[in-house]
């Protein structure tokens, strides 16, 4: 028990300072429980406001990827670099080392194959989310799709954990083939997640009009890099997204199909926390190549 005696007298009580009502740092979250305001705080840095996912949750739709064959010496050794990790609780279990310490969006949504793909996808456990100590729940959103009703309940059944759990959802706006990836659409799928609840929206980049796709989005905006491109202009289309208001990118084939994928999440780093512009971040990731 503690001492009564002894003790040394309370007196620093501030008098005169008003205690801090703290707001907080991403748009939209301000009015969240504080676990998902702590979980954000570890996914985006609350220096920069912004986050580098490395994501490598494409084997679940796609097998083995170009790239992933082998996630413990591709993957493993980039997770250094990321500020959050992207993966299924498959990958996560059977390569990820516990100790590496990054918060997890865990891929929470299961069903699709690039052979039917957008499929009408179910939830994963909450149970195993809470297990894997997981930091997001994301489950994949197909507005437009013939499975979009479907999914958009996964979402809110992920916002309904959000609630009793404090674990963020991320909203994955999935497009399909037949859909066409212009603000419009974009400005759609993402303002759809936000309303049922996403904590953030992970969508892709447009070159027209993304800043409104940004500005009517609740909540803060992550980009996915897309198909593999050169890496200056992978670095040229982070740097646009971050320009338009993104708070990050979730990328994923555009570090580890990289012919240097160390040099090139340095580089996107750089874009994402130091503003740095894409000439700039090229010679970070050439400054790589060669060494
Ligand atoms: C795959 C995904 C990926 O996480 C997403 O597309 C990001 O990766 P990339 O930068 O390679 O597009 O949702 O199902």
């Amino acid at each position: 028990m503690a001492d009564m005696e002894g003790n040394i007298e309370a007196k620093d009580y501030g008098i005169g300072t008003e205690q801090s009502s703290g707001s907080f740092f991403l748009k939209g979250n301000e009015s969240a429980d504080w676990g998902v305001k702590n979980r954000l705080a570890r996914i985006f840095n609350p220096k920069s406001g912004n986050t580098v996912m490395l994501a490598f949750d494409h084997g679940y739709i796609m097998g083995p990827t170009s790239g992933l064959e082998r996630m413990d010496l591709s993957i493993v050794p980039l997770i250094p670099y990321a500020d959050c990790i992207m993966c299924t609780r498959g990958a996560l279990r059977s390569v990820v080392p516990p100790e590496s310490g990054k918060p997890l969006a865990l891929r929470f949504s299961a069903g699709s194959t690039i052979l039917t793909e957008l499929n009408n996808e179910c939830l994963i456990g909450i149970e195993d989310a809470v297990k894997l100590d997981a930091s997001a729940l994301a489950p994949m959103v197909a507005v437009g799709g013939t499975f979009e009703a479907k999914t958009i309940e996964n979402l809110a059944r992920c916002a309904d954990f959000t609630s009793r759990y404090g674990i963020p959802t991320l909203g994955v706006t999935a497009v399909g083939k037949e859909l066409v990836r212009d603000a419009r659409y974009l400005g759609l799928a993402t303002r759809v997640c936000a309303e049922n609840g996403a904590n953030f929206v992970k969508t892709y980049y447009c070159e027209e009009g993304f800043e409104k796709v940004v500005a009517a989005c609740p909540v803060p905006i992550v980009i996915a890099g897309g198909k593999k491109l050169p890496e200056r202009d992978a670095l040229e289309l982070a740097y646009k997204a971050i320009s338009s208001g993104a708070r990050g990118v979730d990328m994923g084939r555009n570090i580890f199909q990289s012919e240097c994928p160390v040099g090139m999440i340095n580089a996107v780093r750089a874009v994402v926390h130091d503003g740095a512009k894409p000439e700039q971040a090229f010679e970070i990731y050439r400054s790589f190549l060669k060494a």
